[in-house]
């Protein structure tokens, strides 16, 4: 009789070995969006990074991919993708501790952010498209802007609230949260809004943070 060593090694071992059933396929694992790959977006994403909070940053990452995913569920395909992105990704500038100010917070987001753009060369319409889109993005009602401005307000509310969540394919979810922790988002968040509402008590900005405020908290995500 072969030893195992001999089977091993003989012709016989190693049919036996190629015959069997190969394992089941893996179910692909679904990536994230693309990130625009251009010098601007890497500037953007450096100074969002720049700031002192992953918390926010990571929250305008995540902004960006739940909001290019329901435009997508929207049958909304065709928009500037780096405008989308640099609108996303600097949208909550103002709240990281680098870039205090007293105005409100969209509103000295959008100054810095053209401030920034302009600096890097980007053309002064589209400067002042990305300013729209931070400066308005807490007008979560309106429908009728134009793509790389809703962008914003949309993903922005799925990662506050899970509003449109539903929508998504779970495991691109987890892609998008393994991509962009939630660190203790919740409670940056409550923390943030606080300090807003102190500094701006009745500034529509603070009452909206207010009123969200227990819908963050109730948000289908652990942290
Ligand atoms: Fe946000």
């Amino acid at each position: 009789m072969m030893s195992r060593r001999e089977l091993i090694g003989s012709s016989i071992g190693l049919a036996a070995f190629s015959v069997l059933p190969a394992p089941p396929a893996m179910a692909a694992i679904p990536d994230i969006v693309p990130v625009p790959d251009s010098r601007l977006a890497k500037a953007a994403t450096a100074l969002m990074d720049s700031g002192g909070s992953p918390e926010w940053a990571d929250h305008c990452r995540r902004a960006y991919q739940f909001g290019a995913l329901l435009m997508q569920k929207a049958g909304v395909h065709r928009y500037d993708r780096e405008l989308a992105y640099l609108s996303s990704i600097l949208h909550d500038l103002a709240l990281t501790p680098k870039y205090p100010g007293p105005e409100e917070f969209p509103i000295r987001g959008a100054r810095l952010a053209g401030e920034f753009l302009s600096d890097q060369g980007l053309g002064a319409a589209d400067v002042q498209l990305v300013q729209y889109a931070i400066r308005y993005h807490l007008d979560i009602g309106i429908t009728d802007y134009r793509p790389e401005v809703r962008i914003v307000p949309t993903g922005s509310l799925c990662d506050l609230t899970g509003a449109g969540l539903h929508l998504l394919d779970r495991r691109q979810i987890q892609a998008i949260l393994d991509y962009a922790p939630r660190h203790e988002f919740k409670k940056e968040f409550i923390r943030s809004s606080n300090g807003e509402r102190r500094k701006l008590p009745l500034a529509p900005s603070s009452c909206l943070g207010l009123l969200l405020q227990p819908a963050v908290l109730a948000a289908p995500f652990e942290s």
